[in-house]
């Protein structure tokens, strides 16, 4: 059994930091992408709060294809470019979307979505998934939830 017991009550720097550990502590030893995607998506939920969708899209030839994630049943195929996981995919960069109705090409696949961050996961300069958060609260990411799950994204480079 894994019990983290998240706070949230912590800054943002102490809660990635012990999200990092968790999410280390998860993955350790076993070496099933699918397995440690799920459970790095269920931590992602269980410390971060005011999340409505939280999971991975990996890449497979020129688009992106759903991974594990919890949250609202999501659109399956997102090609490279388009939306904001498509944008994070091409691009290699990390997308803080505080208004997702204003993101050119947002793909909406839980009406209740209001503000996004994207992750990539990088291995060798190349993006192999991204990690998707969304929130129903407008402008909900900034700097160190992105520094954060940057953190997070470096253990699922390692173990997916
Ligand atoms: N909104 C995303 C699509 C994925 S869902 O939010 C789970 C986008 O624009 O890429």
């Amino acid at each position: 059994m894994y019990d983290f017991a998240p706070q949230h009550d912590l800054e943002k720097p102490e809660l990635y930091s012990a999200l990092a550990r968790a999410a280390n502590a998860l993955v350790e030893g076993e070496p099933d992408p699918v397995a440690n995607m799920a459970n790095l998506a269920a931590a992602i939920w269980q410390f971060v709060p005011d999340l409505n969708w939280a999971g991975f899209y990996r890449v497979i030839g020129d688009e992106l294809v759903l991974g594990p994630f919890i949250g609202k049943p999501a659109c399956i195929r997102i090609p490279f470019g388009v939306g904001v996981c498509g944008t994070a995919a091409a691009l290699g960069t990390t997308q803080a979307v505080p208004d997702v109705h204003a993101f050119p090409g947002h793909i909406a696949c839980d009406a209740d979505s209001r503000s996004e961050l994207v992750v990539p996961v990088v291995v060798e300069g190349r993006v192999i998934a991204v990690i998707d958060l969304d929130s129903p609260t407008p402008g909900r990411f900034d700097d160190e939830d992105a520094r954060g799950m940057a953190l997070v994204a470096q253990v699922a480079a390692l173990s997916i």
